[in-house]
């Protein structure tokens, strides 16, 4: 395997109305070709500014990241980063929304066919001529999910994509990533508040620290796919990360950020 995402030393800081805000405190990490990194961290402690960093969005105040070995500066063709607010097209139509960055497709009509395709696998077919205003909240993260995933992109960079989901279809759409990145194989990079969809999805999960966040614990998850969630592994897993998170583990899944 070689190594997809490089980062050194990354440093982030704000200038706010009262004062300077340490954000980021010296992360480093490697990412390798085809992995699947999870991210959790208390609420606030900087990891969508870690992960914008990352996808070339901002710019570190110090350090640097490298992408196949090339420094990045700005957001480049082989990463999608879904945001944790949204940017689905309202004038345009799911459809649209989806055929939208298939550049490398010079026929409408196949657009469309690979669009129609991924609202399927995202459960909504029949909603392919909808605007965004005539869906749900869910809805509306599922497009751009299948939006992102229809690109195919080398990284995918997700931020919190399934949280607006109820339970039954977040997992339904854990499921769906599972079985596309067996056959596609992209880098992920996840952030999540779901310790127990963390250990589901990744090959490793990292925890990190309040504000201003480090990486304070590195978790590797050995455990073949499809991984049953109620095994004493990923039970003994999440009550570890909960731990490190400073949650009182319970039997139940709960939300780290309880
Ligand atoms: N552009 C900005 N200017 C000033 N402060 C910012 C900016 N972006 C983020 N921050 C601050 O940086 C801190 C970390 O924000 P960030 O969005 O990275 O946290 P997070 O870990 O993703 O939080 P959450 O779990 O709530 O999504 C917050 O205190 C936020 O107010
Ligand atoms: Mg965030």
């Amino acid at each position: 395997m070689s190594t997809r995402i490089d980062v050194a030393g990354l440093h982030k800081g704000f200038a706010t109305d009262k004062g300077p805000l340490a954000v980021v405190d010296d992360v480093s990490l490697q990412v390798e070709d085809g992995e699947f990194i999870a991210i959790v961290g208390p609420s606030g402690c900087g990891k969508s500014t870690l992960m914008r960093m990352i996808a070339g969005f901002i710019a570190p105040d110090a350090g640097h990241v490298l992408i196949d070995g090339v420094e990045r500066t700005r957001p480049g063709p082989q990463g999608i980063l879904i945001s944790q607010h949204g940017s689905v097209f309202p004038w345009l139509t799911v459809r649209q929304n989806l055929m939208f960055g298939l550049n490398d497709i010079s026929s409408k009509q196949e657009k469309a066919a690979v669009a129609d395709h991924y609202a399927s696998i995202v459960g909504l077919k029949g909603f392919e001529g909808s605007y965004p205003h005539e869906l749900s909240g869910g809805m509306l993260k599922r497009v751009e999910i299948a939006r992102a995933l229809a690109v195919k992109p080398a990284i995918l960079y997700m931020d919190e994509p399934f949280s607006a989901l109820d339970a039954l279809m977040s997992l339904r759409m854990r499921n769906e990533l599972l079985r596309i990145l067996e056959r596609e194989r992209h880098t992920v990079l996840l952030i999540t508040h779901d310790v127990e969809e963390a250990i589901h999805l990744a090959d490793r999960v990292m925890v990190l620290s309040p504000r201003p966040t480090r990486i304070q614990a590195t978790f590797e998850v050995n455990l073949p796919h499809p991984r049953k969630l109620t095994s004493p592994a990923v039970q003994e897993l999440r009550m570890a990360i909960l731990k490190e998170l400073g949650v009182e583990a319970e039997a139940d899944p709960v939300d780290a950020r309880a």
